[in-house]
């Protein structure tokens, strides 16, 4: 598919999307200790979906019947109302019956609800992905699957990668903590990831283009003796999770597309400690390091907008300030 740029009304509703992953992902890591499962992270998660998208339901019903006991004058009232849920605008008509109501709030419920990007996932033939977050501790790249039996030791390193829908938009972000006492190489390790994805960050700006953003992800890492994973790249993201263009955190400066206004980026360094190499495990999910070195992977969801980057997963950025 061709690249979908977003419009201010949708970078509004996706940073909406992008403030509630980012909570979430905040739970998780307060709770990712030793003797935490990776399953119990997933749990964590579910309750947090289920939590926001309640509250979207009740925010839709209560607009609502604010909306049908509106006088059909009150115009400044009902755009106020419906600034995110326009489709309740339809309930200003009258002469509906509660049966039509009904069918508005439903499908605004269903358009502006939260759910998981992960849960039920397909790609190229792989089983459903069964989690709604990805879990990778120590020599896992990226796609660890939350079990019961995998569970968080001190001195582990863990990858912990959320996605959710909120009002139809995507927003994907990833961190990796250090737990305890952490080896200086494994906490050099998170460092750099942390800090390459940074400096892709502060290039989201119009008049950038992608391979420069994977040309200062790569030229970082390496000079600190780490490598960037090939295998897997950042993506546009939006109504899908996976749009395009790619991201790839490496490449040459001045090459590949420029970025506009408008363009929205899931960016994700994956940094091995040592090879760049990948291997796929049994379960078709878990991707480790051939050589089984550690690696660490951030991500943020950010927003090209004209006054500069707008990291929409962190909630003290704002257009200009990431
Ligand atoms: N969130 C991952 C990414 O950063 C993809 C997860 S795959 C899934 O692109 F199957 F877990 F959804
Ligand atoms: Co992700
Ligand atoms: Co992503």
């Amino acid at each position: 598919m061709r690249i979908q740029l977003k419009s201010p009304d949708e970078i509004r509703l996706m940073r909406a999307s992008g403030l509630v992953a980012a909570e979430i992902l905040e739970d998780m890591c307060q709770a990712a200790k030793p003797g935490v499962s990776t399953w119990d992270l997933d749990q964590i998660a579910r309750a947090g979906i289920a939590k926001h998208a309640k509250r979207i339901e009740q925010e839709v019903v209560d607009s609502a019947s604010a909306i049908t006991k509106l006088s059909t004058d009150a115009k400044d009232e009902l755009a106020r109302l419906t600034e995110t849920y326009t489709g309740l605008r339809a309930l200003a008509k009258p002469g509906m019956t509660t049966g039509d109501v009904d069918q508005v709030i439903k499908s605004e419920v269903d358009k502006h609800k939260v759910r998981s990007a992960f849960l039920n996932y397909n790609a190229g033939g792989k089983p459903p992905y069964p989690g709604v977050v990805c879990t990778s501790r120590n020599e896992v790249i990226v796609h660890g699957i939350p079990r019961k039996t995998d569970v968080i030791l001190d001195g582990d390193i863990i990858g912990i990668d959320f996605g959710i829908f909120m009002h139809g938009f995507c927003a994907d972000t990833a961190r990796t903590l250090p737990i305890g006492n952490v080896s200086p190489q494994k906490r050099k390790l998170v460092d750099v990831c942390r800090e390459s994805l940074e400096k892709a960050i502060a290039l989201c700006r119009v008049g950038s283009r992608l391979g420069d953003l994977g040309h200062a992800v790569q030229s970082y890492v390496e000079s600190q003796g780490f490598s960037v994973v090939r295998q897997f790249v950042g993506h546009g993201t939006g109504k899908q999770m996976h749009e395009d263009p790619q991201v790839p955190n490496f490449g040459k400066p001045g090459t590949e597309k420029r970025l506009k206004s408008g363009l929205v980026i899931a960016v994700e360094p994956m940094v091995n400690a040592g090879t760049p190499d990948v291997e796929e495990l049994d379960d078709e999910w878990t991707a480790v390091t051939k050589d089984r070195s550690m690696s660490a992977h951030f991500e943020h969801t950010i927003a090209v907008t004209d006054d500069g980057p707008w990291v929409l997963t962190r909630p003290t950025s704002s257009p200009g300030n990431p």
